[in-house]
């Protein structure tokens, strides 16, 4: 019994590093190209002030419209062209955290 809890609790958290290490990766495909040095005045990555600003005027669902339809020097989807919703509001919670 206690060996089956230890594996799963195993396997569950390899399961969420899998996930971060998947965000990541899409992350580094896409949205880093503009938003790792603020190409066109892109926010920064990282740059928690700028993107809370951001989230508290227009709130994650626009944040996530816009980033799906494009907005001023933002092309439509910013090139991560199998992104879902949840996918956008990921990447854009991985941007907003402080760089570790
Ligand atoms: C080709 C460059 C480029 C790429 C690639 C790119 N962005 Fe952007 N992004 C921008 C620019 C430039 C802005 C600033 C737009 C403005 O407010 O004028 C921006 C702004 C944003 C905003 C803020 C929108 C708002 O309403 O304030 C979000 C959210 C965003 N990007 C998400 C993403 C996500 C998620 C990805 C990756 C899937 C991504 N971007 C990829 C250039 C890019």
């Amino acid at each position: 019994m206690k060996k089956s809890i230890l594996a799963l609790s195993l396997s569950l958290g390899l399961m969420s590093l899998v996930q971060a290490d998947a965000l990541e990766d899409r992350y580094n495909r896409t949205c880093a190209v503009c938003h790792a040095s603020g190409a066109a005045g892109a926010p920064r990555t990282g740059d928690v002030a700028t993107w809370d600003k951001r989230l508290q005027e227009k709130g994650m669902d626009v944040l996530v419209a816009n980033a799906k339809n494009g907005i001023r020097a933002m092309p439509p989807k910013g090139m991560c062209f199998d992104c879902s919703d949840e996918d956008f509001k990921a990447l854009i919670e991985y941007m907003a955290k402080p760089k570790s």
